[in-house]
């Protein structure tokens, strides 16, 4: 054995007792529904948690595993070798290939998520917080919440429901906000050590701005871009910002409105407010450009369309054009998923990237169980754990730079929701015996949300291969402290041998089936 490798053998017994040293690491508490896999149990008293993460000295790596057999998040470590044993697969980092810089991952504070999390007693709501937002959990930096109702509340409002209101003197927060949405919100970033970028979205403007002065159905805002409703519309969004700034929660981002085709179908089932691309472009170069840019929010991110990427390139083309007087208050854009299976990848964000380069692209929505022919709440679905990890690592190989999850928590039934549009959520409450399930999704958004840190910058992975059946999905980032992280999925029901290469030497490792890894090791 070479004296280098001698000498790193000597870093790695140091390393193993550092790693017993450490503590905080609580393993799943396991509960099997009859489903593909499990979920963790957590209670008042106890959660699964993850001791912070600690990346060793250069020529080590580490690992944490989940797979469908029950791994949830395991760490493990092992030693770079000499390139003397070449696998059949190589995945080659290629630091010079540099993509997109990655903003980062969350979920959204609806109602209720809201309600469901403050239904559990509070140490309970602690450990679920916790669980998303803190050092020993997934470490979420971003947070989306609706601009008052979604079908996820209880029952439809605005926070102006006064008929003509043209001031919007009677705009008010509700309890939904006060009691619940601001306190989560504000919990969430006293327990996170990172900054907590928020976004917020309307689903429908006050049915008195609109043209079938209802919350549901095909609807628009009564009149055009410019005129007095359309801009009390704006000027709402900048009554939303003051109101909770006054809390203290200033936003990132606003998207221009949730899902904006929603509100162009008959009898929609539930809030909405129509936009054609048209009919967008112009109230934001008219009424939200300019309202946002004259108030104190002025650095706020505008992100357009917040809908399926079957939409795109269009929509950007007729909101982003040359001649577009919106543009140049726009910042990004926004994806849904609940389409994706008639829209590939690459028609849709691969080319609007390729036209529009300038602006982002982030994936804010996504939840399962949401089409007609699924079932809402699965407990154990690891094949829904796969859907959300595929779609992260599809999204960051096409230039997206965050992707969001859906409610945050949601009951056994997947609601609350007024109109029974009942979905899954990576955590699901069981009020009765004051404890959460952990679902499998909840863990495969965290193989990258806890270790692609805000500021992370995509690089390239090439594929060495000599086995035709080997397929990987996977991405590669270096994060701002020079580390290097490549998560890798198998979906298949066969474990196989890869390798790993970089500047510093080659991993030789195995992926188990129906698995997926993180690798994360130091570069110098
Ligand atoms: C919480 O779960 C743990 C692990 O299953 C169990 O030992 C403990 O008794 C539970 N606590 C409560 C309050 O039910
Ligand atoms: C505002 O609310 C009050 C009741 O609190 C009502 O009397 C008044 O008409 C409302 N003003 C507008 C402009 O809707
Ligand atoms: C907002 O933050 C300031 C300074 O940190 C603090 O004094 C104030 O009490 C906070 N206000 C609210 C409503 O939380
Ligand atoms: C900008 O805001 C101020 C007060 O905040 C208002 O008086 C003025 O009319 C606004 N200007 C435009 C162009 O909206
Ligand atoms: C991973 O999954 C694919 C199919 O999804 C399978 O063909 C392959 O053998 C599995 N293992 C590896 C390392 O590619």
């Amino acid at each position: 054995m070479p004296s280098k490798w001698t000498s790193l053998l000597g870093w790695w017994f140091l390393f193993l007792q550092m790693v017993h040293g450490v503590t905080g690491d609580r393993p799943c508490n396991r509960k099997y529904f009859g489903r593909d896999s499990i979920v963790c149990v957590c209670n008042s008293t106890y959660c699964d948690t993850q001791a912070p993460v600690s990346v060793p000295p250069v020529g080590f790596f580490i690992k944490y595993e989940s797979g469908k057999s029950g791994k949830r998040l395991a760490r493990s470590q092992g030693l770079f070798q000499d390139r003397s044993f070449q696998p059949d697969l190589v995945l080659a980092l290629e630091p010079t290939q540099q993509y997109q810089m990655v903003k980062g991952f969350g979920g959204s504070v609806t109602d209720a998520a809201s309600i469901n999390i403050l239904s559990l007693t509070p140490s309970t709501q602690n450990n679920l917080l916790r669980s998303y937002f803190s050092e020993e959990g997934l470490e979420y930096n971003m947070v989306r919440t609706p601009m008052a109702s979604c079908d996820f509340s209880t029952r439809p409002y605005t926070y102006d429901d006064w008929p003509y209101d043209y001031e919007l003197k009677n705009f008010t927060l509700v309890e939904e906000d006060i009691k619940m949405k601001i306190p989560i919100i504000q919990r969430a970033k006293a327990m996170s050590k990172k900054p907590i970028s928020l976004i917020a979205s309307p689903w429908t403007s006050p049915t008195w701005m609109k043209t079938n002065n209802q919350w549901t159905g095909k609807g628009s805002l009564k009149g055009e871009a410019g005129d007095k409703i359309h801009k009390t519309w704006a000027n709402y969004f900048v009554r939303f910002l003051d109101e909770y700034a006054k809390h203290n929660l200033t936003f990132w981002a606003v998207t221009a409105e949730n899902e904006p085709t929603a509100g162009l179908i008959r009898n929609y089932p539930f809030q909405c407010l129509g936009f054609t691309p048209e009919q967008q472009r112009d109230f934001i170069a008219l009424d939200l450009g300019p309202a946002l840019a004259n108030s104190s929010h002025k650095d706020i991110r505008l992100i357009v369309l917040d809908d399926n990427r079957v939409h795109l390139p269009f929509w950007a083309k007729v909101v982003l054009s040359e001649d577009s007087q919106a543009r140049r208050y726009i910042h990004g854009i926004g994806l849904h998923w609940y389409l994706d299976f008639i829209a590939p990848i690459d028609d849709t964000v691969g080319i609007t990237h390729r036209l529009f380069p300038d602006y982002f692209l982030l994936f804010t929505e996504a939840c399962t169980g949401s089409q007609f022919w699924e079932r809402d709440v699965i407990l154990g679905s690891w094949d829904r754990g796969n859907q959300y990890s595929r779609s992260i690592l599809a999204n960051l190989n096409h230039n997206v730079i965050g992707w969001m999850d859906w409610n945050l928590a949601l009951d056994l039934e997947g609601g609350p929701n007024w109109v029974k549009n009942y979905v899954d959520s990576s955590i699901i409450v069981d009020v009765a015996s004051d404890t959460f399930y952990k679902q499998p999704m909840f863990y495969h958004i965290g193989h990258f949300s806890k270790f692609i840190p805000e500021g992370s910058q995509r690089v390239g992975l090439t594929i060495l291969q000599k086995c035709l059946t080997c397929s990987l999905e996977h991405v590669a980032v270096i994060r701002p402290d020079g580390v290097a992280v490549v998560v890798v999925l198998n979906r298949s029901g066969k474990s196989v041998t890869f390798g790993l290469s970089d500047s510093v030497g080659l991993i030789v490792t195995s992926i188990p089936a129906n698995s997926i890894q993180t690798y994360l090791w130091r570069r110098e």
